[in-house]
């Protein structure tokens, strides 16, 4: 056939299973077309759909039909309208949901967060991305608020748009900085989808799926295990990146000494330590960074997702004197149009100062103390740290389990390790709401399994 042939036919092929599916899809929505609600702060805008299934339509055919039938199917079709602080609300049946999902640690400070939403607008009068070829004093003034955080253990900062960009940046610093292309990681890890972190993470459908499987440079090993770690890190490793907490896992901590053994085995053998605090940083485990808990200084600290209020993104790498006096000897050691961007570091620099004014990781940790406690004797068990919760389940079904939440008006989210489900509230709560979403997710679960 020729090469024209071959693209009508794949077109009309392609075609057929769109109309195919979509019918599939409509199935499944809603008869009678749900129409847009405009929530309280929504009135002045118009919405780009007037109801649920032209919306979930366009969508299907353009932004991820996979995405509409996976949640059509598990029954957690969100199309998120209005939101304010810790809540949600659906745009086309006006429900509220408490967002314990919180994609990761984005809405960290739920969302809107008048704070940060004030000094994004007041920058937009004079400000925009920037030009990153250029100096900024607002990027200047994010990245010594950042070095500042870590007591200036880690004083460089690279920025980027992405958790996964700035992990890329850390392995090509470690990689470029040791002259080794080893990197070592844990099971069920997640640091991202660009191909450096498929490669590194732990999902090997994704690494066949995109031919990004590299056994040679990439090894994993198990949560918790120094004999592990010890096996897998030799003189051939550039770095050990870990996720300072395992979301997949429910957030378990490690046993005493895990985090000070790993530091050990990495200069042991020339190594670097990489800890990616892209859902446990930003205050999410009740301090700052998770790994101040831990008491030790890694090499680099990835962070994103929370790092600019859920309002604009930004990310950044963190990095060691001496990888930065490598590293930035560079023009840029990693360039990136969009990572830390001037409006980007506006509301980085409001998070920060939000994050640790007086009294606010206080009431973090009184939040986190209030859910364990309101969580004891539940048909579920509870790992995790802070507001990094896992509710570790008797059955391994999470899907069915958020499903239920869901129903329910909790936002929550799942894991490939199907006995467990992320809960992970917003730091902005307080003790009223904290005690209904409680109460809301313990009837909820003894209903399924008590
Ligand atoms: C621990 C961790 N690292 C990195 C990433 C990737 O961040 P992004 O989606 O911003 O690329 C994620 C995203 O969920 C994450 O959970």
């Amino acid at each position: 056939m020729k090469r024209r042939d071959l693209l009508r036919s794949g077109m009309a092929a392609a075609g057929w299973m769109a109309g195919a599916g979509l019918a599939q899809a409509d199935a499944g929505l809603t008869t009678v077309p749900a129409p847009y609600l405009p929530g309280p702060h929504r009135d002045p805008l118009d919405p780009p759909y007037p109801d649920l299934l032209s919306m979930a339509r366009a969508y299907y055919r353009h932004s991820g039909y996979g995405q509409v039938l996976t949640l059509r199917d598990q029954g957690t079709l969100l199309v998120m309208g209005d939101r304010e602080g810790a809540r949600v609300q659906h745009a086309y049946n006006g429900k509220w949901y408490w967002d314990c999902h919180r994609i990761g640690s984005l809405y960290n400070l739920g969302h809107r967060h008048p704070e940060i939403r004030q000094a994004v607008m007041d920058a937009l009068v004079q400000l925009e991305i920037g030009d990153a070829y250029y100096l900024s004093g607002w990027r200047a003034q994010a990245a010594e608020k950042l070095a500042a955080s870590t007591g200036g253990v880690l004083p460089g900062v690279s920025w980027a748009a992405s958790g996964s960009e700035a992990n890329e940046a850390a392995l090509k610093a470690a990689r470029g900085f040791t002259g080794r292309r080893k990197i070592v990681t844990i099971d069920d890890c997640y640091h991202g989808h660009t191909g450096l972190m498929i490669a590194a993470g732990g999902n090997d459908g994704d690494k066949d799926r995109y031919l990004l499987s590299y056994p040679d440079e990439f090894a994993r090993v198990p949560w918790d295990d120094l004999d592990a770690m010890d096996a897998a890190v030799d003189d051939q490793t550039a770095a050990v990146l870990l996720e300072a907490l395992l979301a997949k896992n429910g957030f378990k901590e490690p046993s005493p000494g895990y985090y000070a053994g790993v530091l050990d085995i990495c200069r042991q053998n020339g190594a670097l330590l990489i800890v990616d605090e892209v859902i446990t940083g930003i205050g999410s485990t009740g301090t700052l960074w998770y790994l101040e808990q831990q008491g030790i200084d890694p090499d680099m600290l990835t962070t994103a997702k929370g790092l600019s209020g859920g309002l604009i993104p930004n990310a950044a790498m963190l990095m060691s004197q001496p990888i930065y006096d490598w590293f930035a000897s560079a023009f840029q050691g990693h360039q990136t149009t969009f990572g830390g961007s001037e409006l980007g570091c506006v509301a980085t620099s409001a998070t920060l100062d939000v994050v640790q004014a007086p009294g606010f990781l206080d009431n973090v940790n009184s939040l986190a103390q209030q859910f364990f406690d309101g969580f004891q004797g539940a048909s579920f068990g509870v790992t995790g740290a802070g507001l990094c919760l896992g509710l570790q389940l008797p059955e391994p079904n999470n899907t069915e389990a958020l499903k239920a939440l869901f129903d329910a008006g909790v936002l929550a989210a799942g894991s490939r390790i199907s006995d467990v489900v992320q809960l992970r509230p917003p730091l902005i709560l307080d003790s009223t709401e904290a005690a209904e979403i409680i109460d809301v997710v313990r009837t909820t679960l003894d209903g399924l399994y008590a």
